[in-house]
């Protein structure tokens, strides 16, 4: 990604003034694994002397490194200029040498609190409880979260009643600004912060923004960790009284390693978003490593589609599947686009965005009599009668331009003109709690935020500061009708009530990113979906719910949406699997969870996109999960760190791209091959055949059915169509033909049109169902 020149300029200032002005940045040397047993000074030592080669004195070699990774990476940061990355990245030993680029987290740009009236998520199924009690609620699992820190006062953080801290963890509680080792306990075993990369890049922290600590000032790092693992916290009681219950995260008694990675962007509103650099991400994830986590939660992504060598994430994932831990990520915000996806390593968990069937529906009663629904959290109510209507184009300043004219963007409404009425803003620009605050600024008594087209009909809710309603595009359209076909348009805003079991639910989120993977389209992605539309977690006390300044509200729970939110829920399931199933790999728990997955909603019905369209696997990969079925899936596709590198062979990777080994064999298996619990054809001509191996992992003997949905136009063929097992952990391998049936329709038209269909393994006992989806497009 190009800097701004603005950004090169601060650059340079932030660079002590050398002999030689040359622009610096800071970049990732990387070498792999470790070759060899050295001793943390011998490669610290060997990293040192490779900067000092390239530098002009020792102390500046000294000056300018950063970070030396040492535990599972093998790799420096250090501040070079252009000429010393390209002199580094000729040598032998180098891998790659990439600039650390700035990556954000991934919630929609908006926050917001409520109440605690139900618990969580998904895991308030019914059998929740059979399937927590097999994983012991997760106790002796260690999940580490690199997000922006922790809130550890929150009640759902508290480690009442657990034993003592799993054996083998070797990780620390790191001190800074309010943060000493009594912030750590036996929920909180370990805590960490990176912020170095940050700093070169936009200068000391300002500590009044965040602390330099790992304590979280921004509310993200709080909410995911309780998300994978709060404690069970009852009749928590809200702002406004709006509702009370119960709250509590997916496994509920995992320990929690917090690894701070994002810091506030200087020169942005706190609400506007963060920056976590690779430089901080690769040190946190080779110590989480090194520490003994054994699943990863990471709700953070870059900016523009990255190859795996480049990318720090892809490449810390990959050093941790090495040592068999569970790397969940969200898949971004970026959606409906094509290929807007990120994180899509093959040895990556990624996870879309959906809803719960938990809404909180309010309506606009317009002065013509018509009702509409929307959803709102607002504690704040309107008193029982009409009150003039008008969009915000109808009450703006004279300098606003034409296409924000309904965007409500801060300092565009006029107060004379705005005061006293309910006041439409339309989505697309700024931030949902900005607009609010600019209303509520401009003297308006209520607020309805519309969706745009792209946004469709699911409605993200936010405790705005005045009696609000957020509506779907279709009926954002009808009260833009009604305003613009009267002189004066009435409305009135009706308090909201939580509906649970909220039909159709759960639908795909209308941010949620989509694939397929603009890095490789050999794998398909997303993996999966969990709820991340309207999440309640445990928040920070650091800062109001909204973040913006004008905000002086303190909680300690709030709503965010985004797959930030719907990663954690993945983390979470993986560290119950983990618990249940010790000895699984993580590309085993992954399998569990994939074919597991649902794709039918409460009615029975497909789950649909935001707009309610039926919805395909580029949105919800195999479907919406459930951890229950997940813990005894019957058959898994297994695949080993060796599986993962030959795939990078065989999709064009230089395997010394990647890892130290240079050595990609001759005689390459094809990407599809790689054994994944779904299958994805690019670039389909004529017959491929699909290789896979089937582990069996169900107690008794069983016989396994095949049958297939195929995408249209397409036959896909299961040989043998019939799999016998006689004992636990038994390997049997099928091939899936998958054909063009006609070319009719294969003409230019069909070219790059992904179709999709899917297979399954069921057993004859009826107790099984191995589902994987297939996505085909026609070269
Ligand atoms: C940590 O800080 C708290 C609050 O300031 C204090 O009560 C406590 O004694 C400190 N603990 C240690 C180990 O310094
Ligand atoms: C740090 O942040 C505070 C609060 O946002 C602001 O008032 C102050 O000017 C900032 N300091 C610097 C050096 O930017
Ligand atoms: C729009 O309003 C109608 C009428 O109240 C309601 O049935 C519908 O569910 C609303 N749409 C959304 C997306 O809430
Ligand atoms: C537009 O005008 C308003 C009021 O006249 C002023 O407060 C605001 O700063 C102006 N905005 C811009 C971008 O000039
Ligand atoms: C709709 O709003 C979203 C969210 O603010 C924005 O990303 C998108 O570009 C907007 N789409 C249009 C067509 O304005
Ligand atoms: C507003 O959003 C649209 C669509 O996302 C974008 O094209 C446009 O540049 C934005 N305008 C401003 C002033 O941010
Ligand atoms: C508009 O409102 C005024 C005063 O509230 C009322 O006298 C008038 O009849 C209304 N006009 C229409 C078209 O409803
Ligand atoms: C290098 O990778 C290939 C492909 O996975 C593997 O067969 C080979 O054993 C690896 N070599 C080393 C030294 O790890
Ligand atoms: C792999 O590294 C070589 C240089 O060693 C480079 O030319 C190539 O672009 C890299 N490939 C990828 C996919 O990063
Ligand atoms: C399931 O089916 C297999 C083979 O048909 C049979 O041997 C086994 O006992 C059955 N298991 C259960 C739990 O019914
Ligand atoms: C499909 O395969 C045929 C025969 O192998 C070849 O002639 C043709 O060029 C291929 N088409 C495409 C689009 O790759």
């Amino acid at each position: 990604m190009e800097k701004s020149p603005l950004s090169s300029f601060l650059l340079l200032l932030l660079i002590p003034v050398l002999a030689s002005c040359v622009e610096k940045q800071v970049y990732v040397v990387y070498f792999g694994e470790h070759s060899g047993e050295k001793t943390q000074h011998e490669i610290e030592e060997n990293h040192h002397s490779y900067l000092s080669s390239v530098k002009e004195s020792e102390e500046e070699a000294r000056s300018s490194l950063l970070y030396s990774y040492k535990h599972s990476i093998n790799g420096f940061a250090a501040l070079l200029t252009l000429e010393e990355a390209e002199k580094l990245s000729g040598r032998e030993e180098v891998v790659s040498v990439f600039t650390s680029q700035e990556y954000s987290l991934h919630t929609t740009r908006s926050w917001e609190f409520a109440g605690v009236e139900k618990l969580l998520n998904e895991f308030n199924a019914n059998d929740k409880d059979d399937l927590l009690v097999k994983a012991k609620f997760g106790r002796d699992v260690i999940v580490g979260m690199l997000d922006s820190g922790v809130w550890p006062e929150s009640y759902s953080l508290k480690d009442k009643g657990l034993g003592p801290i799993p054996k083998g963890w070797k990780g620390i509680c790191q001190t800074g600004d309010q943060f000493n080792t009594s912030n750590c306990n036996r929920k909180i075993i370990g805590a960490r912060y990176y912020v170095k990369g940050y700093e070169k890049y936009y200068g000391p922290l300002n500590r009044t923004q965040d602390y330099r600590s790992p304590r979280d000032k921004d509310g993200h790092g709080t909410h995911t960790a309780s998300t994978v693992g709060g404690r069970r916290v009852h009749n928590v009681a809200a702002l406004g009284g709006f509702a009370r219950g119960t709250a509590s995260g997916g496994a509920p008694l995992v320990r929690l390693a917090i690894y701070k990675v994002c810091w506030p962007t200087p020169k942005k509103g706190k609400e506007e978003g963060n920056s976590c650099f690779d430089a901080d991400m690769l040190a946190g994830i080779d110590d989480a490593i090194q520490d003994g986590v054994d699943v990863l939660s990471i709700s953070i992504g870059s900016y523009d589609a990255t190859p795996f060598s480049k990318d720090s994430i892809a490449i810390g994932a990959l050093h941790a599947v090495k040592n068999n831990i569970i790397t969940a990520c969200s898949a971004g915000n970026s959606g409906p686009a094509s290929y807007s996806i990120r994180n899509t390593a093959p040895w990556i968990l990624t996870v879309s965005a959906s809803s719960l069937d938990r809404k909180f529906i309010a309506a606009v009663e317009l002065g013509n009599g018509e009702t509409l629904q929307g959803e709102s959290i607002s504690p704040y109510h309107l008193k029982r009668k009409l009150y003039p209507l008008v969009r915000a184009g109808q009450v703006v300043n004279p300098n606003v331009t034409k296409d924000l004219l309904d965007q409500c963007m801060p300092g565009s409404l006029s107060p004379e003109k705005a005061k006293g009425k309910i006041v439409f803003c339309l989505r697309g620009n700024g931030t949902r709690v900005g607009k609010g605050a600019e209303v509520k600024r401009a003297g308006g008594v209520g607020y309805i935020l519309g969706n745009n087209k792209s946004l469709g009909e699911d409605v993200s809710v936010d405790c705005h500061l005045l009696p609000s309603i957020a509506v779907g595009c279709r009926n954002a359209t009808k009260i833009l009708k009604y305003i613009d076909s009267t002189k004066n348009a009435t409305a009135y805003i009706t308090p909201a009530d939580t509906v649970i079991h909220g039909i159709p639910a759960p639908h795909m989120a209308g941010f949620t990113s989509v694939g397929p993977s603009p890095v490789s389209e050999a794998i398909l992605k997303p993996d999966i979906t969990a709820p991340g539309l309207n999440i309640l977690a445990a928040w920070t006390e650091g800062d109001s719910p909204t973040k913006m300044d004008v905000d002086h509200r303190v909680v300690k729970y709030n709503f965010l949406s985004g797959t930030s939110m719907s990663c954690p829920h993945i983390a979470g399931a993986a560290a119950l699997l983990r618990a249940i199933h010790p000895t699984w790999s993580s590309a085993a728990i992954r399998s569990a969870l994939v074919t597991t997955a649902g794709i039918l909603n409460n009615m029975g019905k497909p789950i649909t996109d935001a707009s309610g369209k039926e919805a395909n696997p580029f949105l919800f990969g195999s479907g919406h999960f459930r951890p229950s079925k997940a813990a005894d899936p019957g058959l898994v596709y297994d695949a080993s760190y060796e599986d993962y590198l030959l795939h990078l062979c065989s999709i064009g990777y230089n395997l010394k791209n990647l890892t130290r080994n240079n050595s990609c064999p001759k005689n390459l298996p094809p990407p599809h091959n790689l054994n994944y619990p779904s299958v994805a054809i690019p670039k389909l001509n004529g017959t491929v055949v699909v290789k896979r191996i089937v582990t069996h992992v169900g107690s008794s003997r069983s016989i396994y059915f095949s049958s297939v949905k195929p995408p249209v136009g397409i036959s896909v063929t299961i040989s043998p169509p019939i799999l016998y097992f006689n004992q636990y952990g038994e390997k049997k391998s099928f091939t899936i033909r998958v054909q063009a049936e006609s070319t009719e329709g294969v003409g230019e038209n069909a070219k790059n049109k992904y179709r999709f269909g899917w297979y399954i393994w069921r057993d004859s006992n009826g107790t099984y169902s191995v589902r994987s989806p297939i996505a085909v497009a026609f070269s």
